[in-house]
């Protein structure tokens, strides 16, 4: 951050107060507030932190105009085609691409920790075999710092690396023994033969009776999936794991924190939220009918997957995404599939309808994806799991970044109080 020239004036009651505006690298300055309510003895209110910048980082820069999104500098677009998520990893918790040694031992180090402890085993038998995917996620993620004990220190460098090379190993493995509990087939355990994407999909679907064969092209088609949800600047769920770390919490407890605010509709949760809506649209001549609903003030209905709190343009990764649908369908055979034909028309008359291009709502990175998981043979309670494992590297490197900032303090917002004031207790045989 350097200071700019500019100044931003308040003035209340006569009194003047400049306030200085940093730079980034780029993106929009900041006004630094950090001395108004001392000096000014008010507030801002921003609820919803629509202009509100909570912190500094170098990890993620997106520029919802332009619907542009960078890690570390690098598009999302170059990555998806050229890249792969453990070097996607790699570049976002270390801040440069990897030279081919470093990405052999980044993978080697993650590969090596995808087992969870065998005790972690009896957890998943406390849940229901109902239970959403996302619950046991949250649960057994949590009770991890019941676990790892050697990695609990945040003050110690060292420590924090094994936790973040632990998460990233082991939420694939979690993820997948959700799913294996959810519909009563037995844990398939990692192979260290298989890369990060493939073993994830080996894990949820191969069965102890025969061989599972990963297809590589559906593995690819994962992986880039994953590398699309990596990281995404400061949303709702990277913003809880901050303000959970900023507390001194320990790493497993924060990621935990993320995934539960992940699985919320308006969130994460979106991508299964969205394959119902198709679902429920079912044909392409019921589409008026919902496009009217999500118009209608009085109706709680919105298009899922479409909207961004930041991006007022197409989102990059929902464009990647639309390509990787056709790609995996055609693939399996299943071009014809008409939720994909329901999905393609929504968005066309969507983005010719004066409501969405006066609002600049447009296809999100959740619009897309669950056509390709539901494809890929994933139940629609599977694709917020999928979202979590794959946003964990973006999670832990944002910690990591906040942790080692010399400035980190305690998120502690204030409020506008609009409740009674002081008044005395009542007896209750006064009342
Ligand atoms: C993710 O933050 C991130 O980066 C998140 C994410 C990530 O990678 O971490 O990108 C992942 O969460 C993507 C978003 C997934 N959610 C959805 O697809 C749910 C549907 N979308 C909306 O609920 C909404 O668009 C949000 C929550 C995504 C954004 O909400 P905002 O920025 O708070 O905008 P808003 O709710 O104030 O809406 C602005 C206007 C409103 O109309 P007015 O009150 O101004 O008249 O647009 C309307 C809204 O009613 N609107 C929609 C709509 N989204 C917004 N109308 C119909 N359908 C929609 N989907």
């Amino acid at each position: 951050m350097s200071a700019s020239k500019r100044t931003a004036t308040i003035t209340l009651d006569g009194k003047t107060i400049d306030l200085p505006v940093h730079h980034g690298t780029t993106g929009p300055d900041v006004v630094d507030i950090r001395k108004l309510y001392a000096e000014g003895d008010v507030f801002t209110f921003d609820p919803g932190f629509t202009s509100t910048a909570a912190c500094e980082s170098g990890i993620t820069y997106i520029d919802g105009d332009a619907g542009e999104l960078l890690y570390r500098g690098y598009p999302i677009e170059q990555l998806a085609e050229q890249s792969s998520h453990l070097e996607v990893c790699y570049l976002l918790l270390y801040g440069e691409l990897p030279t081919p040694a470093q990405l052999a031992d980044f993978e080697g180090r993650v590969t090596r920790h995808t087992m969870v402890h065998e005790q972690m085993h009896y957890f998943f038998r406390g849940f229901r075999r109902d239970s959403h995917p996302m619950a046991t996620m949250v649960g057994v993620v949590g009770a991890m710092s019941a676990f790892y004990h050697d990695s609990l220190d945040i003050n110690d460098p060292w420590q924090r690396e094994v936790a973040a090379i632990r998460m990233i190993a082991k939420l694939p493995t979690i993820a997948a023994m959700a799913y294996k509990y959810s519909i009563g087939q037995p844990f398939v355990y990692p192979k260290n033969s298989l890369d990060y994407a493939s073993n994830f999909l080996h894990m949820c679907f191969a069965v102890p009776c025969e061989e599972y064969v990963v297809k590589p092209a559906l593995a690819k088609a994962m992986d880039r999936i994953m590398m699309l949800h990596a990281d995404h600047e400061q949303n709702a769920s990277t913003s809880t794991v901050r303000l959970a770390g900023s507390s001194g919490a320990n790493p497993f407890a924060c990621i935990a924190a993320g995934i539960a605010c992940l699985w919320g509709p308006a969130h994460g949760g979106a991508n299964q939220a969205c394959l119902e809506m198709l679902r429920e649209i079912g044909t392409v001549d019921r589409i008026p009918e919902f496009i009217r609903r999500a118009k209608d003030k009085n109706d709680s209905f919105r298009l899922m997957g479409f909207g961004h709190r930041v991006y007022k343009n197409f989102d990059p990764r929902a464009k990647v995404m639309k390509e990787s649908a056709d790609e995996v369908l055609g693939l399996l055979g299943i071009e014809n599939n008409e939720t994909l034909k329901v999905a393609k028309e929504l968005e066309r008359i969507a983005l010719e309808d004066e409501y969405f291009v006066s609002k600049k709502l447009y296809p999100n990175v959740d619009f897309y994806s669950g056509i390709i998981l539901e494809a890929m043979g994933f139940p629609t309670s599977m694709f917020t799991p999928i979202f979590a494992l794959s946003r964990t590297v973006g999670w832990i490197s944002q910690w990591k970044e906040m942790i080692a900032d010399p400035a980190q303090k305690i998120g502690r917002p204030r409020q506008l109080y609009v409740g009674p004031t002081r008044r005395d207790y009542i007896a209750i045989g006064a009342r």
